[in-house]
């Protein structure tokens, strides 16, 4: 993998493809951490004089112009952070990305549309796919790839524009993939995984593999009441992947066997409904009512998964253990949180919203040894998977 250093940038056209992809409220940006985080390849290229365009996904407008998904509020956003003009293309490879990219001056920098407004970008078809990426590989001469989070798609921009420019790795994806490593090789032990979020239709591929590597893992979230309702408690109105049942016996029978930790919570707090003032009380695991459902994890369950913790020495933690938007349900995410800050583990935050969760909750990231970008690249990645836009790297 070239880094960026590598490549004679000056005075060239560098495409970046960055991952912008940040949660909007309208227009407003509610967290920029992924915009921050592509500011140090983008300096680093303009004040080595390349003429820069970056290019990135917003949401899945599914190969249309949608104006509820253009990018060019990150464009502002990018532009603040950046301390200088960020010129905005109103399409990604037509006429106006153009004549943006030709008016660019040395140590300039454009931003294009939204990729996903291309049908190409996405397509699960190699040659329509390719059509675009010639398209937008038109507009440079280098192509560097920095967009972490979205590296285990297949798409033009991730994996097809590599092979048509000369190319290099920024600094995230860098330093991201030399995180990933060291929670695949010679992993300091006790090796601790946390994983929660709605679905563990999600985490199937990550969990097995997980299940071959880790000496504990904690679950919690909304895929917790899939694993306590395999062991056969009711989950009331909690939520429940009752198509996942034989999966999540068979990882609980594989943990047994294989001696790991697989720790679950012991209580909840169970509401009356969705809601962010909904009624609650603290309830066992395994008593949750019929009527209820459980929005997050119980005070006995926080402090069971602190002590799982205490005496880690590598930690990963992917997604919530609780509905975290709303107050009163973001304790048990806030305990984990706090948890790996305590510690003095290797600890790393995978994922969209578990990195947004740690800022919304006000939590400093420096607490943590990194906060990934990636939500679904660092689990593919965990999974042993070959990423796309890595293995394009490859030369
Ligand atoms: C993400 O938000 O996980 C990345 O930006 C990739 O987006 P996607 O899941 O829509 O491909
Ligand atoms: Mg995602």
């Amino acid at each position: 993998m070239r880094k960026l250093d590598d490549l004679e940038v000056k005075g060239r056209r560098v495409l970046v493809r960055a991952d912008l992809n940040v949660p909007l409220d309208g227009a407003t940006i509610t967290d920029d951490g992924r915009i921050r985080a592509s500011v140090p390849t983008i300096t680093a290229l303009v004040e080595a004089g390349a003429k820069v365009i970056v290019c990135a996904h917003l949401g899945r407008p599914k190969g249309q112009p949608k104006p509820e998904f253009s990018l060019r509020p990150v464009a502002r956003r990018l532009g603040e952070l950046l301390g200088q003009e960020v010129a905005f293309a109103g399409d990604v490879a037509g006429p106006s990305a153009q004549s943006t990219v030709a008016s660019l001056q040395d140590g300039q920098v454009a931003l294009l549309e939204n990729l996903r407004y291309e049908p190409g970008e996405e397509s699960k078809d190699d040659a329509t796919r390719r059509a675009f990426a010639e398209k937008l590989a038109a507009l440079a001469e280098l192509y560097v790839s920095d967009g972490f989070g979205a590296v285990h798609r297949k798409h033009a921009s991730v994996y097809d524009v590599p092979a048509l420019l000369p190319h290099a790795a920024g600094g995230l994806v860098v330093a991201e993939v030399e995180v990933l490593r060291k929670l695949t090789e010679d992993t300091e032990r006790p090796y601790v995984v946390v994983l929660g979020g709605a679905k563990v239709s999600d985490k199937l591929g990550v969990i097995a593999n997980l299940l071959t590597k880790v000496d504990r893992l904690l679950v919690g979230g909304g895929m917790a009441y899939t694993f306590l309702a395999a062991q056969g408690h009711e989950v009331g109105n909690s939520l429940l992947q009752a198509d996942q049942l034989d999966q999540v016996r068979g990882f609980l029978d594989e943990a047994a066997k294989r001696g790991v930790d697989l720790v679950l919570p012991v209580d909840v707090l169970a509401a009356t409904g969705f809601a962010e003032d909904a009624p609650y009380d603290v309830v066992g695991a395994t008593e949750i009512p019929a009527d209820r459902e459980g929005l997050d994890i119980g005070p006995a369950t926080r402090e069971l998964f602190a002590a799982k913790l205490a005496d880690a020495r590598t930690v990963f933690w992917n997604g919530p253990m609780g509905v975290f938007e709303f107050e009163a349900f973001s304790g048990g995410t806030r305990a984990v949180a706090e948890a790996l800050i305590a510690s003095d583990a290797f600890t790393v935050v995978g994922g969209g919203d578990s990195a947004a969760a740690v800022r919304k909750l006000g939590l400093a990231e420096d607490g943590f040894s990194h906060i990934s970008t990636g939500g679904g690249a660092s689990l593919e990645y965990l999974e042993g998977k070959t990423l796309p836009g890595l293995a394009a790297l490859e030369d």
